[in-house]
């Protein structure tokens, strides 16, 4: 889904009345991705009153610090980057709204607005604001006319979740001016709040127009939390009406008027969302873009902080491909940038590829919701552990939440930015997955194969011909979030004869859509069902790219029918081992079990101490896995933490946990395609953290080597003559 990253095992605790400090120093990338002589651009904030802070180039190898792991393995990588640099604190200019840059002398103005406000009482919060004009919700969350240093408000505040037209009009020759709250017809209809009134004269409404927030000191300010719909400016003969059923799926804001008046959001706030005139009888925004007018703003809305460059240097030519970080140091612990280095454009240099899964790192990015106590801690069965980088992001709410979390008004947060501080892309904090993908990476380091590394969004840029160079291409532990296009180039390269594994759990799992007006930006609505952090609006199951969102699943392309399996259940309290069966007895799995003479495979591992667990996945022919797969090992004796996907479920029952349930399992699935390929899925998160054991000899590396070995061989894959079933 999955889950609420398991607790941090084995982080050392900050000894009592020692000054534990968070890193002194934060910053981002213009990519998540580079290759060798790339020049890349790094931007930074230093949070360290001395302002002073090093930089270095580190190769990542791994970063499994729990007990019995490998420990952290970085190789500092010479570069024209390294040294010490000083720079200052760099704002984040959170908050979304639009803004119309350009705007004629206004007169006396007359302006109106349909509002749904979610968190009205909650501090002021501007509406339409043209300089010092303003139309607000006051701190209490009525509608009030701010004019200079005076306030004009019905005192009657607004419902939350309830639409109302808003109208204010100031005459700034007589100081004549009025506010007034309706709410449109329904069944329950709130009152009519107005207030007239004299106020100062010869203030005058200026441009730039902003919707949704107000000009502050330091940048836009009074952000309003909720749906905005159908702004219009009246003026002399001046008549602007802000239309945002047009472009949506852009950053664009349209001016129905002749007077072309059109402006742009500001930090992505959500679009293709329920409208004033939505009544359900419309779900894809493009059927009938009328009912979808409204724009979603909210103060913790994040796409771009905008910082500075702060060091331009280039990637050494010769660097080899991999999992690479600018380790930033001032006080405290290290912030680390991570991104991936693949080969140049045409010149993989192994027969191996590692697929890194950049979209997923980035949905997880900043992930908040796991510090709170509760539901946390009930999935876990444990208190959450955290580090002080975690802190730091805790401390520091502009840096933007992930997909895990909810905006403060109860709203999911539907959007992830590269472009900002990513405190998941780090091999430290043992959290999902980037840091546990590095044990596939070490474990490829200790065996001395050759590979390169490349990432998802690549793939999602240049298709099947990323990966067509490559025999074999693995994806590590967690590739849950995947695109259309991705999905298409994967299925294109096993069409092709390519072979791949899937050494993770709950893959492909959730759609998300890159939205080209915005690069950088990943979009996914939690819609229908799934294992999921909150639940997306009936209505606005559409991406604002016009994609349908939601499980791969329910969209009809199953997990399933492209790696044999599928998410099955998830827990976090201990891991187990897998059992072989009869099938990997077949003369066509003999390969993997090559000088493997026991039947429980992985009962050890660095998370929960088996290689089955965390996120699980399964064989289900019903949802396309194919029938030719053998499943080879599955894994048994779960706990009652592992509880069936509710995806799984029509009705809630008993018998739905890991000590009852027997469909409850984590399944290594082979299977040989028609083009000379194969596929091994192994269905379980906690995999790829069991390769260390006993310095790399044990039964899980010596399965996954025997698969590589011969998916690295030429000599094709035959599919076996069709058995009834
Ligand atoms: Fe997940």
């Amino acid at each position: 889904m999955g889950g609420v990253p398991p607790a941090l095992a084995g982080a050392r605790r900050p000894r009592a009345r020692t000054a534990v400090r968070t890193p002194g120093v934060v910053g981002y990338l213009d990519s998540l991705y580079a290759s060798p002589g790339d020049e890349v651009i790094l931007r930074v904030s230093v949070l360290d009153p001395a302002r002073r802070y090093r930089a270095e180039l580190v190769r990542l190898i791994c970063g499994e610090t729990g007990p019995g792991g490998p420990g952290l393995k970085e190789e500092p990588i010479p570069s024209g980057l390294a040294g010490e640099h000083q720079d200052g604190e760099q704002p984040v200019p959170i908050g979304s709204y639009a803004i119309v840059d350009d705007l004629p002398p206004l007169e006396a103005v007359e302006v109106s607005i349909l509002v749904w406000p979610t968190l009205p009482g909650r501090g002021m919060q501007a509406l339409m604001a043209l300089g010092p004009v303003r139309l607000v919700l006051d701190d209490a969350g009525a509608a009030a006319l701010v004019v200079g240093a005076e306030t004009l408000s019905t005192k009657e505040p607004l419902r939350r979740r309830t639409w109302y037209r808003v109208e204010a009009r100031y005459d700034p020759a007589t100081g004549s001016a009025s506010v007034r709250s309706a709410p449109l017809p329904g069944p329950h209809m709130d009152r009519v709040a107005e207030a007239d009134g004299k106020l100062g004269t010869g203030v005058h409404a200026t441009g730039p127009l902003l919707i949704a927030a107000a000009r502050g000191a330091g940048g836009a300010a009074q952000h309003f939390n909720g749906k905005i719909e159908a702004p219009m400016l009246r003026s002399g003969s001046l008549a602007a009406q802000w239309d945002f059923a047009r472009g949506i799926g852009s950053a664009r804001v349209e001016d129905g008027s002749p007077h072309g008046l059109h402006g742009r959001t500001v930090n992505a706030p959500k679009r293709a969302v329920t409208g004033s005139r939505w009544d359900g009888s419309v779900h894809d925004w493009r059927s009938d873009p009328a009912h979808y007018g409204a724009i979603h703003f909210h103060a913790d809305d994040l796409y771009d902080a905008a910082w500075q460059p702060s060091l331009r240097f280039r990637l050494p030519e010769t660097l080899r491909s991999g999992y690479y970080a600018v380790k930033l140091q001032a006080s405290g612990p290290p912030f680390y940038v991570g991104f991936i280095v693949s080969p140049k454009k045409g010149a993989p240099r192994a027969k191996l590829a590692v697929l890194a899964s950049t979209v997923t790192y980035l949905a997880y990015a900043n992930y908040r919701r796991r510090m709170s106590p509760g539901p946390s801690e009930l999935t876990m069965g444990a208190l959450p552990t955290v580090d002080m980088t975690d802190v730091l992001l805790a401390e520091h709410p502009e840096f933007g939440s992930s997909t895990y979390d909810v905006h403060r008004d109860g709203f999911g947060v539907g959007h992830a930015s590269a472009r900002r501080p990513l405190f998941n892309m780090r091999p430290t904090g043992r959290f999902w997955n980037f840091s546990m993908d590095l044990c596939l990476i070490d474990w490829l380091e200790a065996q001395g194969v050759a590979y390169d590394v490349i990432s998802e969004h690549e793939l999602q840029e240049r298709g099947v011909e990323l990966l067509t160079p490559y025999r074999a291409v693995l994806t590590p532990s967690h590739p849950e979030y995947f695109s259309l296009e991705m999905l298409r180039a994967l299925e294109g390269y096993l069409g092709a004869g390519g072979r791949f594994m899937y050494l993770g759990g709950n893959g492909f799992y959730w759609r998300v859509s890159f939205d080209p007006g915005h690069p950088g930006l990943i979009e996914l609505r939690r819609a229908e069902d799934g294992t999921r952090a909150w639940a997306e609006q009936p209505g606005q199951y559409y991406h604002a790219t016009g994609e349908y969102g939601g499980l791969w699943r329910r969209i009809g392309r199953p997990p399933n029918a492209l790696v044999g399996i599928g998410f099955i259940a998830q827990g976090f309290d201990a891991s187990t081992h897998y059992r072989r069966t009869p099938a990997s007895r077949d003369p066509r799995a003999a390969f993997l079990f090559a000088d493997i003479e026991e039947d429980v495979i992985g009962d050890f591992g660095a998370w929960g101490g088996g290689a089955a667990g965390l996120e699980i996945d399964c064989y289900d022919a019903s949802l396309g896995s194919p029938p030719h797969a053998l499943v080879v090992a599955s894994s048994e004796g779960h706990s009652n933490a592992f509880l069936l996907v509710n995806e799984e479920m029509l009705s809630n029952s008993r018998g739905v946990d890991g000590t009852l349930n027997s469909r409850i399992k984590a399944d290594i699935v082979f299977f040989e395609t028609p083009t000379g390929g194969a596929v091994l899925s192994t269905g379980s998160i906690a995999f790829v953290a069991s390769l260390a054991h006993e310095n790399y000899r044990n039964n899980v590396s010596r399965l996954l080597r025997n698969a590589l070995d011969r998916f690295l061989d030429s000599a094709p894959f035959n599919l076996p003559a069709a058995q009834p079933r």
